[in-house]
């Protein structure tokens, strides 16, 4: 039987950043696929929006890569993954959480099955991760911090007021026999260092890796898999000489951006 190949692009987004981080993965695993990475920092941060407010703004972003015509989408957020009932209503193509893959790897990998998840104010409220740890009788440490997106975002604050946030924020948690963070925003592996130097050397789970991997089993079931060269096109709904600016926190990203609107 041939097995023909679908080269049409992949779109992946998020409020900003964040998502470059789930792509950096993408980009290593699948290196014959192209992609499309939609920024969507005008409307940057997503974790402090109402719902109606978010399932707009991001329905905006989902039907403009629909008419970019990808083959599937990568949700590169746990903010907005956490509405993916909601926008599957829009598409047949695939959509794909980052939120179960992830939580699913970092329960895998956790001993003492005692897991810190942080997140936007938003995903930790909604308490999605707490409720899929809970079925699987692990416990969870939730810890609201959209503060954390401003900082990556905008450099708000010094290294040394950020790390006091960090602090703030994490202090409680030594010694409860916890050996595994979720970081369950797509923005906070950016900062894990400050993470380490309260928490030590504990597993840290990105949602890269996981979410790659549901990628893979949903292109190959969908049969969906391309032969094409790697491409990758980044936009921004905000300002594309910030979001250059920004790539010297990722390596390999020196394509040209463009300012899109959706
Ligand atoms: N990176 C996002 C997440 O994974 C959203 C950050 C935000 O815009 O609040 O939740």
């Amino acid at each position: 039987m041939v097995n023909i190949m679908d080269n049409r692009p992949i779109g992946v987004f998020d409020s900003g950043i964040g998502g470059l981080t789930v792509l950096s993965e993408l980009r290593k695993v699948f290196k014959e696929e192209d992609f499309i990475y939609i920024a969507d920092q005008k409307n940057c941060p997503y974790g402090t929006k109402t719902d109606e407010e978010l399932i707009s703004v991001i329905s905006k972003v989902l039907n403009k890569l629909i008419s970019m015509n990808v083959k599937a989408i990568v949700i590169a957020c746990n903010t907005a993954s956490l509405f993916i009932n909601e926008f599957k209503k829009m598409t047949d193509i695939p959509i794909i959480s980052v939120i179960e893959p992830t939580c699913e790897y970092a329960y895998n990998i956790s001993k003492t099955k005692n897991i810190i998840v942080l997140g936007t104010n938003m995903t930790i409220k909604k308490g999605r991760y707490q409720s899929l740890l809970n079925d699987l009788n692990a416990v969870s440490y939730p810890v609201p911090c959209s503060e954390f997106v401003d900082y990556i975002e905008n450099d708000n604050l010094t290294v040394d007021e950020f790390q006091e946030v960090v602090n703030s924020k994490l202090g409680n948690l030594k010694n409860k026999n916890i050996d595994t963070l979720i970081h369950g925003c797509t923005h906070f592996s950016l900062v894990e260092d400050f993470m380490r130097n309260v928490l030590g050397d504990i597993s840290y789970v990105a949602c890269g890796e996981p979410t790659s991997m549901k990628l893979k089993e949903v292109l190959v079931n969908s049969n969906l898999l391309g032969n094409s060269i790697g491409n990758i096109s980044l936009y921004t709904t905000g300002n594309k000489e910030k979001l250059q600016s920004q790539l010297n926190k990722f390596e390999g990203f020196n394509q040209s951006i463009e300012e899109i609107e959706c």
